[in-house]
């Protein structure tokens, strides 16, 4: 039999999940690929989306995983992040303890399911919690910082060398586990500590992070920050003037993270990352106003040059505003950084925001919480079980059937994606000689009004230079000819009053025709047809409602 590259795409997903005690082949190790300044997280060799969804912190026990994998199998991600305690694999110093992990293994092949463990270790949301009982009780020799007024804060000390070196420790031993347990690369990146950096305090002020301070910045941290120094060495306060303290609380916490993910990256290369609670985006408050160290917006270049053994900083999203969700998506969306999501939240309504991240080549998304395992909020409390996860799960079921086409459009860069904002009823993407207007809520083409509470969400991607894949939710969507900017005037027009979408270029008007739109499905890869929309189906635009669609639309002009 000839094998496609279909069949073959199909017969490698099938056997990175084989029967347990079938002898397993070493897979390919799953890498961040940067090509034409874009990004992919290769799995298997090939571009992969991460359709993903993290536990509670609580939820990687074996006891709660029967509480896991269902809510995972109706979201349909087709990978699970969730936590590795480092003070359940250590119990006694140099003592290790795999058997969570290999629960957790065991679990996500029978459920067909990629992983992202998350090594609690030193920082778990600034805090030391997830250190062993032995750490715990010997402050001296595993510290904790110290705040202005001299006090212990709920916070590691960056500077602990006793800390550091029982992290690379044991983060070392936990890879050196996984190469061993998992030639089939079920895990496929590791989130290195949990939005590490401190509250509370926006540095250490022990007398020896003080005379650190005081001694002059490392020159690589004024050439990555771009620092145009007065003085020849000049001091983080004489460089960084506000923004001193948190620069300095960047670069040593980041230089440890940093210390230990390279220690776990010598053992097995697995692809690293580390995640950040955010600062406001649009309006970033004082340093101490947010947690100070971590991989924040304004320190990513800290963070970069300080922890080359990341491959990837992350945001940990949780506001709720479509300009603010934007801005944050946009801040980690950069040259030296692939777009990942590894934890967001809020609200039905910012599922949608997926696409948004879609829409700027993310290599991954994973909504928070998404478990049975807790008690839901009281005012979701009267929802069925699983109605807390629909809008989510809506996303996953309509990509997750071409989630290795939409990561290749994605790196080839021909993929376009928009969430629907408040007030605004229209947005255009733009495909050289075509614009795709998208409209939202219900109503026809040239008369939208936006949905009642916005939910609209629709990605496009450019097939060839006439033909379109499109897939979306609650909107519709036409192409015009695209025009210059004089002639998309004149399309404004013809576009107010629902006609056939139309522009005035070079002294002629071209008027848009489908050539063909195809719903249909993808099956391993390959896009199978269902049926030809024509009449009524197109005639008022190409409606997208509450059922997962795809469409092949191919257009012309006469
Ligand atoms: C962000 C943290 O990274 C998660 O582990 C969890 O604590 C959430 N916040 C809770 O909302």
């Amino acid at each position: 039999m000839r094998m496609t590259s279909a069949v073959l795409a199909a017969f490698v997903a099938a056997s990175a999940f084989a029967a347990p005690d079938a002898p397993v082949k070493e897979r390919a190790l799953p890498r961040v690929v940067k090509k034409d300044g874009r990004f992919a997280l290769f799995v298997d060799d090939a571009p992969y989306l991460m359709l993903g969804a993290q536990t509670h912190n609580s939820s990687a026990w074996p006891a709660m995983l029967p509480k896991v994998w269902p809510a995972m199998e109706y979201l349909n991600v087709n990978t699970v992040e969730t936590p590795v305690y480092w003070e359940q694999i250590e119990p006694r110093p140099g003592q290790f303890d795999f058997k969570v992990v290999d629960a957790l293994l065991a679990g996500a092949r029978q459920h067909r399911v990629r992983l992202v463990l998350l090594w609690f270790g030193t920082w778990k949301n600034g805090s030391q919690h997830y250190m062993p009982e032995w750490m715990k009780l010997a402050p001296d020799r595993y510290p904790h910082m110290v705040d202005k007024n001299g006090h212990a804060v709920d916070s590691p000390s960056p500077y602990a060398t006793a800390s550091l070196e029982a992290d690379k420790k044991a983060f070392a031993a936990f890879m050196r586990h996984l190469k061993e347990a998992d030639p089939q690369r079920t895990v496929i990146m590791v989130q290195v500590e949990n939005e590490p950096g401190t509250w509370g305090s926006v540095r250490d002020y022990s007398p020896a992070a003080q005379k650190l301070f005081e001694a002059p910045a490392p020159p690589e941290v004024l050439a990555a920050m771009q620092v145009k120094s007065v003085a020849p060495s000049p001091n983080w306060q004489d460089a960084f003037g506000p923004e001193a303290e948190v620069c300095f609380h960047a670069w040593s916490v980041a230089k440890y993270v940093g210390q230990v993910a390279a220690a776990g990256k010598a053992v097995y290369p697995l692809p690293l990352y580390a995640n950040a609670a955010l600062r406001d985006p649009i309006k970033p408050g004082a340093p101490g106003s947010y947690e100070s160290g971590g991989p924040t917006d304004n320190v990513l270049s800290i963070w970069k040059v300080a922890a080359p053994a990341l491959d990837v900083l992350a945001p940990d999203i949780y506001v709720n505003d479509p300009v603010a969700y934007q801005k944050v998506l946009e801040l980690y969306h950069r040259d030296d950084n692939a777009l990942f999501v590894p934890e967001t939240g809020g609200p039905a309504g910012n599922a949608r925001f997926f696409f948004s991240a879609l829409g700027l080549q993310a290599i991954g998304y994973s909504p928070f919480g998404m478990d049975y395992t807790r008690n839901r909020p009281a005012s979701e409390a009267s929802q069925p079980r699983e109605e807390f996860l629909t809008p989510w799960a809506q996303n996953y079921r309509l990509i997750g059937p071409m989630q290795r086409e939409i990561a290749r459009l994605n790196f080839e860069g021909k993929l376009q994606a928009v969430a629907e904002q408040k007030g605004q009823v229209t947005d255009t993407l733009k495909f050289g000689p075509w614009n795709a207007v998208v409209s939202y809520g219900p109503g026809r083409r040239g008369s939208a009004a936006g949905n009642p509470e916005p939910k609209g969400r629709l990605l496009v991607a450019q097939l060839k230079d006439n033909q379109f894949l499109v897939a979306g939710y609650f909107c519709r969507v036409d192409f015009f000819p695209a025009g210059t900017e004089q002639q998309r005037k004149s399309q404004q027009i013809v576009q107010g009053t629902g006609q056939i979408p139309s522009a005035l270029i070079d002294g002629k008007w071209q008027h848009r025709q489908f050539l063909r739109v195809e719903e249909g499905t993808f099956e391993n890869g390959v896009f199978k047809f269902l049926r030809i929309w024509n009449g009524d189906e197109t005639d008022w635009g190409l409606n997208f409602g509450a059922e997962p669609l795809v469409l092949r639309v191919s257009v012309a002009t006469y």
